[in-house]
């Protein structure tokens, strides 16, 4: 986050922006280990490094991050192989320790949330919370009503599992369809479809909750998501349809 160092040494020290001036006239203030006067600096909390007398400042406890993850890049911290969707954000946070909360396929697109906060990541996945989860999918035959009706009770996988109820709504071309989700089973779409011999050409996820993949990133962008913007996750808990 940018923001002044005067403001961010009175908030973070609990002290009047006089005495955080006062503090910075002492030279007792370091950015990335150069002394710093100037109040109006702007400083960059996730990747400055701020001190006052010697100790770091703490700033905000965790992060999260809304990622339009591209294809061809795996949901993971680390790979041997391929990019990370942490590999894509790393050098804008390096003192974090981000992972995915949830996983796309390689091939999969769209959005994917990033953070530290392992306890939030535990809440948003846990089963017993319900937060849905949208795709928009293109499909190689069409929806049949069929399909529709089996969702809605919960399809029976190849290994004889049971998935929750879904909601599965063609569009007029019945090649596109938007599928909402409940649980996180490991290729859960396409093997629901493949059920019913229907493959998946593409699959993007447009939101978790209620929180919509902001249509201004392109793939690869990302942001910081605000208080406000995760509660559009959070407050879609129990919203079981
Ligand atoms: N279902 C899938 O099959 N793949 C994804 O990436 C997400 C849901």
């Amino acid at each position: 986050m940018q923001t002044r160092l005067d403001k961010l040494l009175s908030e973070s020290l609990a002290i009047s922006r006089q005495d955080a001036k006062k503090l910075l006239a002492k030279s007792s203030v370091t950015v990335n280990g150069i002394v710093v006067k100037k109040g109006d600096k702007k400083v960059d909390t996730d990747k400055d490094d701020i001190r006052a007398n010697g100790k770091g400042l703490i700033s905000e406890k965790f992060v999260y991050i809304m990622l339009n993850k591209p294809e061809g890049v795996v949901s993971a911290s680390t790979d041997k192989n391929d990019i990370t969707v942490i590999d894509l954000i790393k050098d804008d946070f390096p003192r974090r320790n981000l992972f995915p909360a949830g996983r796309l396929d390689k091939t999969s697109t769209g959005f994917v949330l990033i953070t530290d906060d392992g306890q939030f990541a535990h809440d948003i996945l846990s089963p017993k919370n319900h937060v849905p989860k949208t795709y928009m999918v293109t499909v190689d035959s069409p929806i049949t009503d069929e399909v529709i009706e089996a969702f809605k009770n919960g399809v029976t996988l190849a290994d004889g599992k049971t998935m929750k109820t879904a909601t599965i709504i063609p569009q007029e071309d019945k090649y596109t369809a938007i599928i909402i989700l409940h649980q996180g089973v490991y290729h859960q779409i396409k093997r629901m479809l493949g059920v019913f011999d229907i493959g998946v050409n593409s699959l993007h996820r447009i939101s978790i909750g209620n929180l919509r993949l902001d249509d201004q990133l392109k793939p690869g962008e990302y942001k910081k998501l605000s208080s406000v913007q995760l509660a559009q996750i959070t407050n879609s808990k129990f919203t079981k349809n």
